[in-house]
Parts: structure tokens; sequence; C-alpha cells
């Protein structure tokens, strides 16, 4: 007999805004709980380690690598993953990317792109140093981060003429 169907345990959260409950081993892990349960597979599995960021989302508002969160600390989690980004149309950020030609790989864009989202949550006008440290855990071994810093600075000077002009 399977251990883990003993130990099975059912678990209550948020994703993208939507209840969900499953019944899971207490270790099944929510990079596959997103993409094998509930079909977002926005969200990237490369490292499996906590080390490449591919698999980033925002949990309890805070920028986790999904590879190392366990079902077992889900309980009453709220998540947010790539999908919620552009539920109606592009984000700011991906729009952003865009124009500015920063769009890399599917592994390692959609992680780039949540710990974006996660720091111009806490911080609106961000610094190129604090853009970097929100990067730092975001691997790519092919193209650079150049075409990401511009969109950055695209996005910020966009959000910086908003507020400018009164319309925020
Ligand atoms: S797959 Fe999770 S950090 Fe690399
Ligand atoms: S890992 Fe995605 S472009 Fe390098």
């Amino acid at each position: 007999m399977d251990a883990n169907k003993l130990i099975e345990k059912t678990t209550s959260f948020k994703v993208n805004g939507k209840q969900i409950e499953l019944t899971l081993p207490p270790t099944y892990r929510l990079v596959d709980i997103l993409r094998d349960s509930l079909s977002l597979t926005g969200t990237k599995v490369a490292c499996e380690v906590g080390r490449c960021g591919a698999c980033s989302v925002i949990m309890n508002g805070k920028l986790v690598n999904s590879c190392l969160i366990m079902a077992y600390q889900m309980e009453d989690a709220e998540i947010f993953t790539i999908e919620s980004l552009s539920e109606e149309r592009l984000h700011p950020i991906q729009e952003a990317f865009l124009q500015a030609g920063a769009l890399q790989c599917g592994y390692c864009t959609p992680g780039m792109i949540i710990a974006l989202k996660s720091l111009l949550d806490e911080e609106e006008q961000p610094s190129k140093e604090d853009v970097l440290t929100a990067l730092s855990g975001n691997l790519c071994r092919c193209t650079g981060y150049e075409g990401i810093l511009r969109a950055v600075d695209l996005l910020t000077k966009k959000r910086h003429e908003t507020i400018g002009e009164g319309k925020e």
C-alpha cells in the first residue's frame, strides 16, 4: 500500500482568488499542485531545489519558490501565480517586457515577472539595486538581464508619468 495515501489530508487554500480544497499527501509540492492538479502551467519547474526562481509565486504576500513549499504549509494560504496577472489583459509589467524586448525563454520569464510584481507591490519606484536584488533568485544562463532592466525602466517611467498626471 502507498504510505502517502494513509496520511492524505484535505487542505484549503486560495489560488488567484479562487477557493481550492484538495486531498493530498502533506509532502506534495506547491509547484506540482499548481501544474498537475490545477493545470496552472505558467509556473515552471527547473532546478527543483530552490535555486533558479522558475517556480516563483506569491504566497501570503511574499515571493516564494513553489518547489520548496509543501501541501502541509498551505492551509489557508493565498497564492498568486503568473496567470493572475493577465486574466483580462496583459499586466503593465508584461506590456513593458513586450515593448522592451525583454521576453526570454518560457522557463525563466514567468518567474522573473512574478519577482518584479512582488517588488512593485512593495516599492512603487524601485532603484536599479532594488531590481537586481529582487531578481537575484531568478537565474538565466543564456541572455542576461539587460532587456529586463530596460523593461523595468520603462515601467517605472510610465508609473511616474501617470502619478505625475494625477491619474492614480
Ligand atoms: S524550480 Fe523552484 S527554484 Fe528552481
Ligand atoms: S533561462 Fe530563460 S532565457 Fe535563459
